[in-house]
């Protein structure tokens, strides 16, 4: 492809393998310290993006604690919403960063964000990553959720991969972030304890590799 950025993602999942409570309910998974590595990630990045599901389960805000700060802005927030479905009272909105919406609708209200209007083919993860990389955007964090990362697996965009095991077992789980309909084999690169979880590393290359193969092939 064009060139895009480097792109991380971040993603905390439970003991029993969901990063969701029950119909997608916002559920803490990532510990006290996994926080501050959170935080650290993002101020090591120029921007951080999420898809719409995220905006509305969670309602993140997506700045960097005073602590980690590195750079003098914080990361630019882009969120995917098509259909601009995320509320204008979201707080990922406030004035605090800028924040970029890509979307396919034409913007009807006054949210404090730039709202670009894009047809089908400039809402294709591609075109966006290469229009971000053209602004100076070179590193990206992705956050979530389950369909973003997803997207971002298939069309074999990551760079690194972060996945937090927490120590929790969330009861009637909602998402699962893998749930690729075959197996997939071989993918951890490493593995640490971290806090009172595991921070695992995934090989995101050959982890793309063989999503892809395997979709080719089902
Ligand atoms: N544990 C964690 O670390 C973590 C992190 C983040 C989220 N979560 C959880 O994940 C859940 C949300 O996941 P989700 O899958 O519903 O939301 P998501 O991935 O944040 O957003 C999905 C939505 O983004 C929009 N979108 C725009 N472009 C897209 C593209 N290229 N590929 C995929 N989607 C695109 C689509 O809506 P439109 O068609 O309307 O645009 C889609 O429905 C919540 O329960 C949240 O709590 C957990």
């Amino acid at each position: 492809m064009t060139k895009r950025p480097y792109v991380i993602v971040n993603v905390a999942q439970s003991l029993n393998g969901f990063i969701s409570g029950k119909d997608g309910r916002r559920v803490i998974i990532s510990s006290p310290e996994d926080m501050v590595r959170v935080h650290e990630l993002r101020s090591e990045v120029d921007a951080i993006l999420i898809g719409s599901g995220t905006v509305i389960a969670d309602d993140p805000r997506l700045l960097v604690d005073q602590n980690a700060v590195k750079k003098e802005k914080f990361p630019v927030r882009i969120i995917l919403d098509r259909s601009l479905r995320t509320g204008i009272g979201s707080r990922v909105y406030d004035s605090a960063a800028r924040t970029i919406i890509y979307t396919a609708k034409v913007r009807e209200d006054n949210r404090e964000c730039e709202i670009r209007t894009r047809d089908l083919k400039g809402l294709q993860l591609e075109n966006i990553l290469s229009e971000l990389q053209e602004e100076g955007i070179s590193k990206l964090l992705v956050e979530g959720g389950r369909s973003i990362i997803t997207s971002f697996i298939e069309e074999r965009f990551i760079d690194q991969f972060h996945l937090y095991i927490g120590d929790i077992i969330i009861e009637g789980g909602g998402f699962q972030l893998f749930s690729p309909g075959f197996e997939i084999r071989n993918v951890i690169k490493s593995a640490e304890p971290f806090g009172k979880g595991v921070l695992i590393s995934l090989d995101p290359y050959h982890l793309q590799r063989l999503w892809k193969t395997q979709v080719k092939d089902s």
